[in-house]
């Protein structure tokens, strides 16, 4: 299948990236989230990304003007993506929210429209069971910021066909970025990876074996990470990390996936990283 026009659910830190990506290399893009402040702010998001990337001189200022006008908006699922070849669904990391957004997509997209999530954990495999289009049903992992970073995790429900993996595959190459193929278990591979890490990180305060800033600094300067897992951590969302925590130990029911009780204290207290203004570090 030819994919020419995408829209893209919800405007947070992932959906605003992907737009962004996918608009700047020449997909049309509808970027739908629930209300208009919300699809504001993430254009304005996009805006200064957009501006960063000409500052750099990765981009000329004619490209981000036509990136910009590649870029429709809607607050309705309906009628913002109907004429989708492709929905990339960025919602929060909800499952009754993203079942609930896939009935109405199914419902309203073109019958050969692809359905993909970003989810960083969910199943694709139940997201797709509740369509009447699991074969057209993917997982498109991006990671943030998602102009920056290469790659994109693709995974396969259990019902995804090879045509929509090879179409998403070509797609995300087009996008610039590097496709893993993952089949669909918890976490994938890089949350699988990476949460565990970061939870260890998180037990490493918890027990005071050092401080926060010289745990970010071993695995900084001894593997070469560009961000500390606690820094990471903060960047990510406390919240979300917990959250992914739990998926890997209900879905893989093993007790080293255990979240650590320092990262539930924090996101009980809504020490929830950079985007409350307080995690490890205070921002
Ligand atoms: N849009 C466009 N460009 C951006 C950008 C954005 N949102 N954010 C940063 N950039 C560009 C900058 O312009 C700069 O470009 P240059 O190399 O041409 O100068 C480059 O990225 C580096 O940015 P900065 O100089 O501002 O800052 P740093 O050098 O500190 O890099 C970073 C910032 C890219 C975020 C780097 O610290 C990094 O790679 N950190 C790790 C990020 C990571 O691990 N992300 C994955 C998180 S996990 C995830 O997303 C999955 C989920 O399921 C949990």
């Amino acid at each position: 299948m030819n994919i020419r026009s995408i829209a893209v659910i919800g405007g947070g830190t992932m959906g605003n990236g992907i737009a962004h990506v996918a608009a700047q290399h020449g997909y049309d893009v509808t970027l739908i989230d629930v209300s208009q402040a919300a699809v504001d702010k993430a254009i304005s998001t996009i805006t200064a990304n957009l501006d960063r990337q000409v500052k750099k001189e990765v981009l000329t200022s004619a490209d981000r003007d036509a990136t910009l006008a590649r870029i429709s908006t809607s607050t309705s699922i309906e009628q913002g993506a109907q004429g989708a070849d492709l929905v990339i669904e960025a919602a929060s990391e909800r499952l009754e929210i993203k079942q609930q957004i896939f009935a109405t997509l199914d419902a309203v997209c073109k019958p050969e429209a692809i359905l993909a999530s970003n989810t960083s954990s969910i199943s694709i495999t139940t997201l797709a069971a509740g369509t009447k289009r699991p074969d057209k049903f993917i997982g498109m992992h991006f990671f943030n910021p998602v102009p920056v970073m290469k790659l994109c995790e693709i995974i396969r429900g259990l019902a995804t066909s090879d045509e929509t993996y090879a179409t998403i595959k070509a797609l995300a190459e087009g996008l610039s970025k590097v496709p893993v193929e993952v089949q669909d278990y918890p976490g994938f591979i890089s949350n699988r990876i990476l949460m565990p890490m970061i939870n260890e990180a998180v037990y490493c305060v918890m027990e005071g074996i050092a401080s926060i800033e010289d745990i970010d600094t071993v695995m900084k300067l001894g593997m070469a990470h560009p961000m500390g897992p606690l820094t990471l951590a903060d960047f990510i969302g406390l919240d979300v990390c917990l959250s992914i925590m739990e998926v890997l130990h209900d879905g893989l029911g093993d007790s080293k996936y255990r979240p650590c009780p320092l990262l539930r204290k924090m996101v009980a207290a809504g020490h929830l990283g950079r985007k409350s203004g307080k995690g490890f570090y205070a921002y």
